[in-house]
């Protein structure tokens, strides 16, 4: 139309129209394709194409009939109007307009459900996060815990294991002397060495003393034995110190006055404090500790006072009796040591009593140790936990 002239367009017009009408198939059969392949907004797109073809095809029919060919007036009657392809134009862009909004704001539409799915999935990750970090922490803790048992069992298992060997050892080297004491007196009795009936006597109340002293040892060392392992549950109550020493006091003030001595309770600064002991073990401390006093103190007197360091309230048990010279002090606490010098005494002894309180106060988690300048009696000191209130 642009480039040649009237007369030669005018000649290749049925041409162009033929070109024109088959890609106008072509366009047709691709939105026919598009309805079956059910893309959204297919079928308006389809029926408006095929309205806009139809139109079309009528303009270039009644432009293609000329006026004065009166064998096609009937077709011309048929088709009466021209131009309507401008009319289908519109109604074709006007639908794909209404398309191309209804897709946009689809869209938007799955834009925005999109991103709604995203924040509960980003919502759903944390939680996830959190659920697992809180599942490996308590997972951890019940890990260590139960690492913690099994150190304290093992730990329970040796220390029972090493109480036990020590109990065999004691038992065979120190039961061996007065159980062969024991049989060379029943022998001497048996095979008539020792016929006097009074000296017989005699003999037999010896043996009868062995034995009681025997059945003691045994016991103490059972109890420290079982103290060692840990096997003796403590039995932890809160009291107050005044509360504690007041008891002790009238507990023992008369077994250490009919000894002849003077007993002495100085509270100083530790009536407010409290503790959490096990009472009748600590008594027991107690009771080792003044029986010891008295049992190596000819005249004087013995002295408890108890006094508060940080922490801590100390006791302390002094006497003013033999002391104990600095190559025992180191040893009196192991069990069956006896001092060279109270060995051969009258004083009756089976060297647990140091070694029993020790435990215990180890026990309740406090250490006790002993001073003494030989000769000028001896101050036995033991720590216990002060206790908040
Ligand atoms: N207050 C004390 N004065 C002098 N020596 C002591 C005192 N307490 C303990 N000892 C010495 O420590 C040793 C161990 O004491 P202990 O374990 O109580 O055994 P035991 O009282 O049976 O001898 C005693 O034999 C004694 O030599
Ligand atoms: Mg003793």
């Amino acid at each position: 139309v642009l480039f040649t002239p009237a007369r030669i367009f005018t000649h290749f017009n049925p041409l162009y129209q033929i070109i024109t009408t088959i890609l106008i198939l072509f366009v047709v059969r691709a939105f026919i394709l598009a309805c079956a392949r059910k893309h959204p907004g297919a079928l308006l797109i389809t029926i408006t194409g095929v309205f806009l073809v139809i139109t079309a095809i009528n303009d270039i029919l009644f432009l293609s009939i000329p006026f004065n060919d009166y064998d096609m007036t009937f077709l011309r009657h048929i088709i009466r109007t021209g131009n309507l392809s401008s009319s289908g134009l519109i109604v074709f862009i006007f639908a794909q307009s209404i398309v191309l909004a209804m897709n946009t704001s689809k869209a938007f539409f799955q834009v925005e459900e999109m991103s709604e799915k995203l924040k509960i999935a980003d919502k759903q990750k944390d939680e996830l996060l959190a659920s697992l970090e809180a599942k490996v922490k308590e997972r951890t803790l019940e890990l260590e815990e139960s690492n913690k048992r099994l150190k304290n069992a093992y730990q329970n298992l040796s220390l029972v294991e090493n109480s036990r060997k020590r109990l065999l050892t004691n038992i065979s080297h120190d039961f061996k002397t007065p159980i062969t004491l024991i049989q060379g007196y029943i022998e001497a009795i048996v095979d008539g060495i020792i016929g006097n009936k009074d000296e017989q006597i005699k003999y037999l109340n010896l043996i009868h003393n062995k034995i009681i002293s025997l059945t003691q040892m045994t016991n103490e060392l059972f109890e420290l034995s079982q103290l060692e392992s840990r096997q003796t549950k403590l039995n932890l109550q809160k009291v107050s110190i005044s509360n504690l020493m007041a008891k002790v006091e009238s507990k023992y003030g008369y077994d250490v006055r009919s000894a002849g001595l003077d007993f002495k309770v100085d509270l100083l600064d530790s009536l407010s404090g409290f503790v959490n002991i096990d009472v009748n073990q600590i008594y027991r401390v107690f009771s080792n500790l003044i029986f010891n006093a008295i049992k190596f103190t000819r005249e004087g007197s013995i002295i408890l006072s108890c006094r508060l360091s940080q922490d801590n309230a100390i006791f302390e048990i002094s006497d003013t009796g033999l002391g104990i010279s600095n190559d025992d002090l180191p040893f009196i606490f192991d069990r069956f040591y006896i001092a060279s010098k109270s060995r051969n005494s009258s004083l009756k002894s089976s060297g647990l009593g140091l070694a029993i309180a020790k435990e215990i106060i180890e026990y309740h988690g406090g250490s006790i140790w002993a001073d003494s300048k030989h000769g000028c009696g001896s101050s036995f000191y033991f720590t216990i936990r002060l206790e908040n209130l």
